[in-house]
């Protein structure tokens, strides 16, 4: 894979005509790194799904860089939605609706809704606008890792994680640090009908402010509506070591927790965040290096009922379920 840690206009263009030619990109976003394919080429998009192991049922997230582009994803959309896309787009929120026929069943995973989100990123919104602007219509990037791992939030993640199943005309673009740290937050809406279906940065109470609701459903399985949402298997987001929440830590496992609360007694500290922007920030990164020091045991120590929190604790749940 070719990498580019310093993106400028010239590996904007190259990884851009990377896609147009049906290769994959990875590229950095606010939530975490994404692998992209172009959304309309089914080989493209079938190198994706097998470089990542992600089975092909599990639907994925179409990247625009603007919300006119939205109408050519989705039909039927309701007044709410657009409400949503001009209030919190470019950002970390994924909206589900009704798919158009471009959107064909295998980034749908079959189903008759399509995920669609515009990233705030510098690097992702340039790439998707030069894509757009040689034909493209959209980007399909689930996160840059293989299947149920922990998302990449630096450059060097998708490096160690995917370099050996991807190829040499693949690019990656380096970014830096990803801001937010975790997956953005996914809405399903369908006429009145509204489910947070994974929490996110964006919080339920800013949708239902925005939106001016008395209150919203947060999904807790996504079985009830049959959709599919990956991120909702319960053993999904899992470094290989073993996480606890708010366990006692014993010598030798790892230990990650807010600032002010003092590492146990020969405990490895992974992570001292200071508060809960810092820790969706670095959690996958801590969650990695236990893996990198071949920990077997990870504890987290976490409680937050912050709206961010709950995004957090989704995913510590997640890591920790086995
Ligand atoms: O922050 C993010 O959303 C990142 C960055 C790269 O944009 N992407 C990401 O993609 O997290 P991925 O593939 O790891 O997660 C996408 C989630 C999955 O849980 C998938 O099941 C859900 O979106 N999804 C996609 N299409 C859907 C649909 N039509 N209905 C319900 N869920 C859908
Ligand atoms: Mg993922």
């Amino acid at each position: 894979m070719k990498v580019f840690e310093e993106v400028d206009d010239l590996a904007i263009e190259i990884a851009s005509q990377a896609l147009l030619d049906g290769n994959l990109v990875a590229f950095p976003t606010e939530t975490v790194y994404g692998l992209g394919a172009d959304a309309v080429n089914t080989s493209a998009v079938n190198r994706m799904y097998e470089s990542k192991g992600r089975p092909k049922d599990h639907p994925v997230i179409i990247h625009i860089s603007s919300i006119e582009m939205l109408s050519k994803w989705a039909v039927d959309i309701p007044k709410s939605a657009r409400i949503l896309a001009n209030q919190f787009w470019p950002g970390p929120l994924t909206i589900i609706l009704k798919k158009s026929d471009l959107a064909s069943d295998l980034i749908t995973g079959g189903q008759k809704t399509v995920a669609i989100r515009i990233p705030n990123h510098p690097i992702a919104l340039e790439l998707l606008k030069r894509f757009e602007e040689k034909g493209g219509f959209g980007v399909v990037a689930p996160s840059a890792n293989r299947f149920g791992a922990v998302s990449p939030t630096r450059a060097k993640h998708v490096l160690n994680e995917l370099d050996s199943y991807l190829v040499e005309s693949d690019v990656l673009l380096d970014g830096g640090n990803c801001e937010i740290g975790i997956e953005s937050t996914i809405i399903f809406i369908n006429d009145n009908d509204f489910k947070i279906l994974r929490p996110g940065f964006i919080s339920a109470k800013k949708i239902i402010q925005t939106l001016q609701m008395s209150n919203i459903w947060i999904s807790e399985s996504d079985k009830h509506h049959q959709l599919s949402v990956s991120g909702n298997l319960p053993n999904h987001y899992k470094p290989k070591a073993k996480v606890e929440i708010n366990a006692i830590a014993h010598p030798g496992d790892g230990f990650i927790a807010l600032k002010n609360i003092q590492t146990p007694n020969l405990a490895i500290r992974l992570g001292e965040p200071k508060d809960d922007l810092e820790f969706a920030h670095s959690l996958y990164s801590n969650l990695r290096e236990a893996d990198q020091l071949n920990l077997d045991r990870v504890v987290v120590n976490y409680q937050s009922f912050s709206p961010l929190g709950i995004a957090i604790l989704d995913r510590l749940v997640r890591a920790a379920s086995r």
